[in-house]
């Protein structure tokens, strides 16, 4: 079993102790899905008013479900479709505040309201994309989507 102390303070705490527990769960696994699937479940456990939570890794140019939490899912992406697509074929953050707004969403939840999705690349290569959805509008900010990618640059290359 696994024990975690993640502050219930401030944002920035709670990503400070995210990061450290993500860090110290992944360092010594060389498996991708596992260190996925636990990242997945410390994000989905720790970060308040999420209905999903994972993610969608590059296979032969397409992006394919990978571990999460949450609802069953769309299984694959092409690039530059939905908000997973569109991170992956730019390799720029997406921060959708509203997800209705957003040309071609692909609603897997019909509960999401809003969305993050940041790409996850390793040595100039794109691995996949982390998703977050939430059934709260414009649930993550600026500091969400930096301390994610913070997170991801921990996680890459334990899942590349
Ligand atoms: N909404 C995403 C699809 C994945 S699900 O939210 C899990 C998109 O538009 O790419």
């Amino acid at each position: 079993m696994y024990q975690f102390d993640i502050s219930a303070g401030t944002k920035a705490e709670l990503y400070r102790d995210l990061s450290a527990a993500l860090d110290a769960l992944t360092a010594d696994e060389r498996d991708a899905i596992a260190n996925m699937a636990n990242a997945a479940a410390l994000v989905w456990e720790y970060l308040p008013d999420l209905n999903w939570a994972g993610f969608y890794r590059l296979v032969d140019d397409e992006l394919v479900l990978g571990p999460f939490q949450g609802k069953a899912a769309c299984i694959r992406i092409a690039l530059g479709k939905g908000v997973c697509g569109t991170a992956a074929q730019t390799r720029e953050t997406q921060r959708v505040e509203d997800v209705h707004a957003f040309p071609g969403h692909i609603a897997c939840d019909a509960a999401s309201r809003s969305e993050l999705v940041v790409p996850v690349v390793h040595d100039g290569r794109l691995i996949g994309v982390l998703d977050l959805d939430s059934p709260e509008p414009a649930r993550f900010d600026r500091e969400d989507a930096a301390a994610c990618e913070a997170l991801m640059a921990i996680l890459a290359p334990r899942i590349a």
